[in-house]
């Protein structure tokens, strides 16, 4: 059986989002893999509700999709994406940001959880990998936001990241064609894309260029200031893509490195085991919240006077 690859984008027409996949596509079919391309601009993507049944349902051990399943196209996108071997997803950058079209379509997997479907066992698990290209007219400066946006959605359906491209640069349409580079590095990411699929799952490690990012765990460029989580852990410095703590550490030519402490993997959220303490803290806060009438009661009373005050709209 032969592998298959998907590619997914939310760039425009025949411009630099969609350039760069298909070069990355070609790389892998030319290896021989069954590949798919879909541009989101072609599909109707409804936003999340926030209903949150989808989940409610999980927690009773049940797979109940999702409310707008027949109201627009995901779940059709969603049954031939979580059949590949790997995927590569590729946005522009829109406000530092992967764009919104892009956003939408991801924010819509909370009823592909795949950790929780795993654990109530209504889906098999399956082994994928995921190659990220972030494209924008400026400098990383300018993208601040755009990789580590999409790699925070790679989570829920459990999309194992091999390899990222920051395309820098290419503000207009199709820009990308002059630079023999990065075109060159887009088939690298095929080429690694079906590297990763042919090496046995729990071998699978990074292959994107070696010093990306700050993060030597998720290769994410973004740090924060840790603060006490919901359980009192607390780390000096946290990775703000994958949660691994640790500090910062200043190597003797006067660099500064992201040094991940013994303990600083254990909510990796890259890893279902990592992910599972997040459902423990949502169990601890939301169920808590939930299962109290007493909270119940006293939301409703405090609720009415903001359903009742109504300011003009447009
Ligand atoms: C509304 C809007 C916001 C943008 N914001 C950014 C930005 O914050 N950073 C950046 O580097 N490029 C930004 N760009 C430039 C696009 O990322 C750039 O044109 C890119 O090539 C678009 O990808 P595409 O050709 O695949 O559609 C913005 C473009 C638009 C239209």
């Amino acid at each position: 059986m032969s592998v298959k690859v998907m590619g997914v984008t939310s760039g425009r027409k025949n411009s630099n989002s969609e350039i760069l996949l298909k070069e990355a596509l070609m790389a892998c079919e030319e290896a021989g893999a069954e590949v798919t391309m879909i541009n989101l601009k072609d599909y109707h993507i409804l936003s999340c509700t926030g209903c949150t049944a989808c989940t409610k349902g999980m927690s009773e051990g049940k797979n109940v999709g999702c409310v707008l399943d027949k109201k627009d196209d995901k779940k059709k996108i969603m049954d031939v994406m979580l059949s590949q071997d790997a995927v590569i997803f590729s946005a522009p950058t829109y406000d530092l940001m992967p764009t919104a079209e892009y956003l939408m379509f991801a924010q819509r997997s909370l009823s592909y959880e795949t950790a929780f479907l795993e654990t109530i066992g209504a889906i098999e698990h399956k082994d994928r990998v995921a190659g990220l290209i972030s494209v924008g007219g400026s400098t990383r400066a300018w993208q601040s936001m755009a990789l580590e946006g999409m790699q925070a959605t790679m989570f829920t359906t459990d999309m194992k990241v091999v390899d990222m491209i920051l395309a820098t640069r290419v503000p207009g349409a199709a820009q990308c064609l002059l630079d023999d580079e990065l075109i060159a590095r887009a088939r690298k990411m095929g080429e690694n894309i079906m590297k990763a699929v042919a090496t046995p799952p729990e071998e699978r490690g990074w292959l994107g260029d070696e010093d990306m990012g700050w993060c030597p765990n998720c290769h994410s460029n973004a740090l924060v200031l840790g603060e006490p989580q919901w359980d009192g852990l607390h780390y000096p410095v946290e990775c703000q893509v994958c949660g691994a703590g640790g500090t910062l550490e200043q190597t003797e030519d006067g660099k500064w490195k992201f040094v991940i402490q013994p303990d600083g993997l254990l909510k990796d959220r890259t890893t279902v085991v990592g992910r599972a303490r997040h459902l423990e803290e949502i169990g601890a806060t939301q169920g808590g919240f939930y299962s109290n009438p007493e909270n119940m009661k006293l939301v409703q009373q405090k609720l009415k006077k903001y359903k009742e005050k109504q300011f003009k709209s447009i």
